[in-house]
């Protein structure tokens, strides 16, 4: 009974994202047993010996390494995640964060520009950068919706918005705290690049969530945006760099 109860276990492996091998442990003692019985044949294979007598030895072995196969009963598995819910509500969470960050750096630069704070090619850059937030932005609302039909997903979008309002809430506050009550150029330009510096962060952070689904768009498309996201960065350092030399 004990031992009918051991060969039920089995061992999964990772393949691709949801692709799981399946061996159990009844197969893996059957091909340790072929290994041990045919040891000899196995080292002639490695040694690689060229005379007729090898030659046979390889087509035996060849043989094993078949019967190994069929052995392993194997077959692809399409298995659940076993973390699946906590990957989508990590997944709503990080898309609302990244959502609620462009939305608060467009709203900075904004603002940074009302206060006169950034000027001339600071102020340029400022814009592009404002621009491609707001493109951004878009780009994740599409990878959240997405991942709204798709079946294995359902994402809630309405949590995906809750997460966006609650960290844009945040980052503004944090904006208020950092710039004080008389703020210059350079604390400007070091508050992008703070912001900035988030944003890379999180986007690394929702790159490795999106790689725990199979969907090549969405993943591509975040890969995408955390490129520009590190040029952004890139750009605040040497503005702020440049407001000082
Ligand atoms: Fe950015």
């Amino acid at each position: 009974m004990v031992i009918y109860n051991l060969c039920k276990i089995c061992i999964y492996f990772r393949f691709f994202h949801h692709v799981y091998i399946k061996i159990n442990l009844h197969d893996i003692s059957k091909i340790l047993n072929l290994i041990v019985i045919n040891l000899e044949l196995i080292f002639i294979y490695l040694a690689g010996n060229k005379n007729a007598q090898c030659r046979s030895h390889r087509k035996a072995i060849k043989k094993i390494i078949f019967l190994l196969l069929s052995y392993l009963n194997f077959y692809r598995y399409k298995i659940s995640v076993p973390n699946k819910k906590e990957n989508i509500e990590n997944l709503q969470k990080k898309l609302g964060e990244v959502l609620g960050l462009e939305r608060a750096a467009q709203k900075a630069v904004t603002e940074l520009i009302s206060m006169k704070l950034l000027k001339s090619d600071s102020k340029t850059d400022a814009e592009e950068i404002q621009g491609e937030a707001s493109t951004h932005e878009e780009k994740i609302q599409e990878v959240a919706s997405i991942f709204s039909d798709d079946k294995d997903v359902k994402l809630d979008i309405s949590k995906v918005e809750e997460s966006a309002k609650e960290t844009e809430e945040k980052a503004t506050k944090i904006m208020k705290t950092y710039l004080g009550e008389e703020p210059d150029t350079s604390e400007a330009l070091e508050f992008l690049c703070l912001a900035e510096g988030g944003e890379v962060a999180h986007y690394e952070v929702l790159q490795a969530i999106c790689g725990n689904f199979d969907n090549k768009k969405a993943l591509s498309t975040v890969k995408s945006i955390l490129k520009e996201e590190q040029k952004h960065l890139t750009q605040c350092i040497d503005m702020a760099k440049a407001a000082v030399s």
